[in-house]
C-alpha cells in the first residue's frame, strides 16, 4: 500500500517473504519435541493487514499445561539445577546467536503476524530480543557478582504469560533471565501472535537445550489461567493488561507463588518550552504513534508548556501528515495494522468517547487500506484530566494534550493517574529533569528522548502498572530466592 499525500507518494518497497518456512499447523513444544494438544483443538492466526489465514495454531487444555509444568519440574530437578552455570550461560548464548542468524526471517514473520512496521521489528524487536539473550548468558556464571555476600537459588518452574504487542521481545525478556538464573520455564504467547514463539521454540530446539528447559504452549486466556493456577509453578511472570494482572494476582494469592506483573501505562510525555522542539516532536510521534501505539509505555498524554501549545499542536499535525500508514512489510511504514478486529474495535470506541465528551480531534488525512485493521494517527485536543480518554488506556496510536504553566502543576497532572509506567521530560535544563524524575510517579523516566530501552536497564510500573521489575539485574533477582 502506498501513501497517497496530496503532494507526494512513495512507491512500494515490500520485504519479501519468500524466504520465510511457517507450518500450516503448529502443535505444542514440551519436552523437547511437538506433541499434539489432548483438546484436539486449533485456532487461526490471521495477518491483521489482510485478514488471511498465516497458520493454525494448537490451543492446549489442562492436561497440556499439567504435561508442560510436569516436564519443566523433571528438568529443573534432573538437568538444569545439577549444570555447572557456565554451561548454562552457553545455552543461553547460542540461542542468542541461532536468533541472530536467523533474524531475517524472525523480522518477517513477527511483522506478518502482529501488524507491525518490518522497519521497527527488523530494527528494534528482534535485535533488542537477541540482546536480552546475550545479555543474560553472561549474567548465568556470575550470580554471585552480581548480588555480593548473598546465596542464590532459583526458584524452580517459572509460568511466562506473554502479549500481543512484542511477542518475541517479551518472549525473550522472560525467557533469558529465567533461564541464566537457574529456572525451567512454561510460556505461553499471546492468542494473536503466537508464531515468533514458535519460531523461538525451534530455535531452542536447534540449541540442544535440554528437553523441558523451555516448555512453549499456546492458547487463549483459559490456557493462560490454568499455567497461573498449576499448584508446581513457583513463579508467574505476567504482561499484560491491568484486567488480566488483579485476576492473576487474586488466584496466587495465599499461595508461595511470586510474581512480577508488567501491566498497562497512561504515560506522560512533558514538553518544556526551552526544549528542542523539533526532536521533542520525532519524541511524542515515536512515543505514541510507534507500533500503532501498542506500547504498555506509551507517551498517550502530552503535557505542553501553555506558552509553546499552540506552535507544538502546529508541528505535530504536520509531521503527522507525512506518517505513512499501511502494509507492515512496507519499508516505507510508520504506522501499521492494529494488532486484531477485537483492539481495533476497543481503539475506535474510545475515538468515539473522545468526541461525546467534547474533545477536539485531529487525525492524519492518510489514505486507509480498505482490508484489514487500521487506525489513523489521532489527537485530541480541548480535553479535561477528568477526560475518560485522559484517564483510561486505549492501547493505540491516540494521543490526549493538555497544557500546563508550572512544573508543580505538570507534576500533579502527570501524577494523577492510576497507573505508573513511564514518562518523558523534554527541557535544556538538567536540574529540572532531575527534579521531575524523583517527583513523577514512573518507572521510567526518558530525558529528551522516548521509548528507548536496553537490555541491562529495569523497567517496570508504580500502582496498577504492576509490580516487579524486568532486565538489567534487578530483572534477574525477580527469579532467584535471595538469602
Ligand atoms: P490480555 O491481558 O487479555 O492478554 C495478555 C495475555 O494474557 C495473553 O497471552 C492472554 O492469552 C493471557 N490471558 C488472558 N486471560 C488470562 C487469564 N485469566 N489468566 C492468565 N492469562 C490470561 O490482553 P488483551 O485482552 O489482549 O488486551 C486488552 C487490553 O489490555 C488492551 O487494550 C491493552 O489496554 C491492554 N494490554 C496491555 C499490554 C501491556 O503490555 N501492558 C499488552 C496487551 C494488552
Ligand atoms: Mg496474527
Amino acid at each position: 500500500m502506498t501513501s497517497k499525500n496530496k503532494n507526494w507518494e512513495y512507491s512500494p518497497s515490500l520485504e519479501g517473504t519468500g524466504h520465510i518456512k511457517l507450518k500450516k499447523k503448529y502443535d505444542l513444544f514440551i519436552n523437547g519435541k511437538w506433541v499434539k494438544s489432548s483438546s484436539k483443538k486449533y485456532f487461526k492466526t490471521i495477518n491483521p493487514n489482510d485478514e488471511k489465514l498465516i497458520a493454525e495454531i494448537s490451543h492446549a487444555n489442562q492436561k497440556d499445561v499439567d504435561l508442560a509444568v510436569n516436564s519443566a519440574r523433571k528438568a529443573y530437578d534432573t538437568v538444569w539445577s545439577k549444570m555447572p552455570a557456565n554451561e548454562r550461560g552457553k545455552y543461553i548464548y547460542r540461542i542468542a546467536r541461532i536468533m541472530q542468524e536467523r533474524a531475517k526471517e524472525l523480522a518477517v514473520i513477527e511483522s506478518l503476524d502482529s501488524g507491525k512496521p518490518i522497519r521497527e521489528a527488523r530494527d528494534i524487536d528482534i535485535p533488542l530480543a537477541c540482546n536480552h539473550f546475550f545479555y543474560y548468558a553472561g549474567w548465568a556464571d556470575k550470580l554471585d557478582y552480581a548480588f555480593p555476600n548473598r546465596k542464590t537459588k532459583p526458584l524452580g518452574v517459572a509460568g511466562q504469560i506473554i502479549p500481543w504487542n512484542f511477542p518475541l521481545l517479551m518472549a525473550a525478556w522472560k525467557i533469558a533471565p529465567a533461564l541464566a538464573a537457574g529456572n525451567t520455564v512454561v510460556l505461553k504467547p499471546a492468542e494473536t501472535t503466537s508464531l515468533t514463539a514458535l519460531k523461538l521454540a525451534e530455535i531452542i530446539e536447534e540449541s540442544g537445550l535440554p528437553a523441558g528447559v523451555v516448555n512453549i504452549i499456546t492458547g487463549h486466556g483459559d490456557t493462560g489461567a490454568s499455567i497461573v493456577n498449576h499448584p508446581d509453578i513457583n513463579k508467574i511472570a505476567f504482561t499484560g493488561s491491568t484486567g488480566v494482572g488483579k485476576i492473576i494476582q487474586k488466584a496466587i494469592a495465599g499461595t508461595d507463588k511470586k510474581a512480577t506483573l508488567e501491566l498497562g501505562g497512561k504515560s506522560a510525555n512533558i514538553i518544556f518550552d526551552d526544549a528542542p522542539l523539533d526532536q521533542a516532536i520525532e519524541g511524542i510521534v515515536n512515543g505514541i504513534f510507534f507500533n500503532q501505539g501498542h506500547v504498555c509505555c506509551a507517551g498517550s498524554r502530552l503535557f505542553v508548556q501553555e506558552n509553546i501549545a499552540d506552535k507544538v499542536i502546529r508541528k505535530l499535525k504536520h509531521r503527522m501528515k507525512s506518517l505513512v500508514v499501511g502494509n507492515p512489510l512496507d519499508k516505507n511504514t510508520d504506522v501499521g495494522a492494529i494488532n486484531s478486529k477485537e483492539q481495533l474495535h476497543i481503539i475506535n470506541k474510545y475515538i468515539k468517547l473522545g468526541k461525546k465528551e467534547g474533545a477536539e480531534i485531529y487525525q492524519s488525512e492518510c489514505s486507509i487500506p480498505k482490508k484489514g485493521f487500521f487506525c489513523p494517527p489521532t489527537i485530541f485536543t480541548n480535553v479535561a484530566q477528568s477526560s475518560i480518554i485522559v484517564q483510561e488506556e486505549i492501547f493505540g496510536p491516540v494521543l490526549t494534550i493538555q497544557t500546563f504553566r508550572t512544573v508543580d502543576e505538570v507534576i500533579q497532572k502527570a501524577n494523577n493517574t492510576p497507573f505508573g509506567l513511564a514518562a518523558g521530560v523534554w527541557t535544556d535544563k538538567g536540574s529540572r529533569i532531575f527534579n521531575l524524575t524523583t517527583k513523577l510517579k514512573a518507572g521510567v523516566v526518558w530525558a529528551n528522548t522516548y521509548n528507548k530501552f536496553d537490555p541491562a536497564s529495569p523497567f517496570g510500573g508504580y500502582k496498577e502498572s504492576g509490580f516487579g521489575r524486568e532486565g538489567g539485574m534487578h530483572g534477574l533477582s525477580a527469579y532467584l530466592k535471595l538469602s
